[in-house]
């Protein structure tokens, strides 16, 4: 298995969690929700009514959905801490946590985190998610704190949430269950809530469009971006048949596959994600602010013989190839290694 993934010790790892957690649900019974789910998502309409609602849409989730969010929040968050060295966040604050793909990822991805809240509309989706954490080996999960919390839907009087202050504050995969009102009602709750966001959606041209509205809102409320964008300006990949998104591939484990009726060992999961910070954002000794690299590599970069092309997004605000030829010596070897996701800092 090769390009950006999932470490396989800690994919492994939440496996045996999720199996854990699973403990007692008959997997052949996932196949319906695992069905509609993926109906729902491929579908991209707002569902209309809430897709973890019973026990066995949680449980499909987490067999065969978990692990992917997981891997791919896992990769927006190692991106968004190479652009702030010197961050250490102390306190998580998860929106619409499903049954904890992104407290995982935190907890593996940021380990000065140390106290976590998680907030959760269903039920069911809760009840598991807390027995998937309980179940790993990582503290900080296991005495993580589950809140009922329901985002209410356009038109509702507006009850501000009593909500912790945390230092990030994270969306996953929620954006794309919600009117585009609800969305920006999300953004600025997750906003006031702390000083660091990351977003992240499926890599599709609607979950880029998501994530677009949503860095915008960001930027306008006075927010830096920390990754993927290099820039400020306007997105150039947003063009008729172009979107930003990345890829975090996974190794598949057996109840992934018999959920998923699925063959191959492992599956890419196609994601877009925005990470924005308040100016004042640093760590100790650091100078505030993040520092994203001079351009990010947005497409598998292609190998020939002496010969790397990379499709980079500059700090310039522009979007182009960059060929890296063996006589660039050291540039060329940096590019060899370099990933679709990564930033790019080499000179040329
Ligand atoms: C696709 S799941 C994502 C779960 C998790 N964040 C992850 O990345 O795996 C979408 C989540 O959004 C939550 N959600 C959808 N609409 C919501 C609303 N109006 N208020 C609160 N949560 C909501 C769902 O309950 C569900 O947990």
């Amino acid at each position: 298995m090769s390009g950006p993934g999932s470490s396989p010790g800690t994919a492994a790892a939440l496996a045996a969690a999720i199996q854990a957690g699973l403990a007692g649900e008959h997997v052949p019974a996932l196949a319906s929700g695992t069905q509609r789910l993926m109906a729902a998502y491929r579908s991209g309409a707002n569902p209309a009514t809430p897709v973890l609602a019973t026990r066995t849409d949680a449980a499909a989730y987490a067999a065969y959905r978990m692990p992917a969010t997981a891997a791919a929040a896992a990769l927006a968050l190692r991106q968004t801490r190479l652009s702030l060295p010197a961050w250490r966040p102390a306190t998580l604050l998860d929106f619409g946590a499903g049954t904890g793909g992104m407290a995982w990822a935190v907890a593996t991805e940021l380990p000065s985190v140390v106290a976590v809240t998680l907030l959760e509309q269903s039920a069911e989706a809760a009840r598991l998610g807390r027995a998937i954490l309980g179940a790993t080996t990582l503290p900080v999960l296991q005495r993580a704190t589950w809140r009922a919390w329901q985002l209410p839907g356009d038109g509702s009087p507006s009850v501000p949430a009593a909500l912790p202050a945390a230092d990030l504050a994270t969306v996953s995969y929620v954006l794309g269950e919600l009117t585009d009102g609800q969305q920006a009602t999300l953004v600025a709750h997750a906003a006031r809530a702390a000083a660091a966001v990351v977003l992240v959606e499926p890599g599709t041209p609607a979950g880029h469009r998501r994530i677009l509205a949503a860095r915008d809102r960001l930027l306008a409320a006075g927010y830096l971006l920390a990754a993927p964008c290099p820039h400020a300006s306007a997105c150039p990949l947003a063009t008729v048949g172009d979107w930003c998104h990345f890829v975090a591939r996974l190794p598949r484990s057996a109840t992934h596959r018999q959920a998923k009726g699925a063959e191959l060992g492992y599956e890419d999961e196609k994601f877009s994600y925005v990470a924005a910070v308040r100016p004042d954002v640093a760590g100790p000794g650091a100078p505030p602010g993040p520092v994203p690299p001079a351009a990010r590599i947005v497409r598998r970069p292609q190998q020939r013989k002496g010969l790397v092309t990379l499709e980079l997004c500059r700090r310039d605000g522009a979007a182009g190839r960059q060929p890296v030829g063996k006589s660039a010596g050291e540039t060329y070897r940096v590019a060899r290694k370099s990933a679709w996701g990564d930033g790019w800092d080499a000179p040329g």
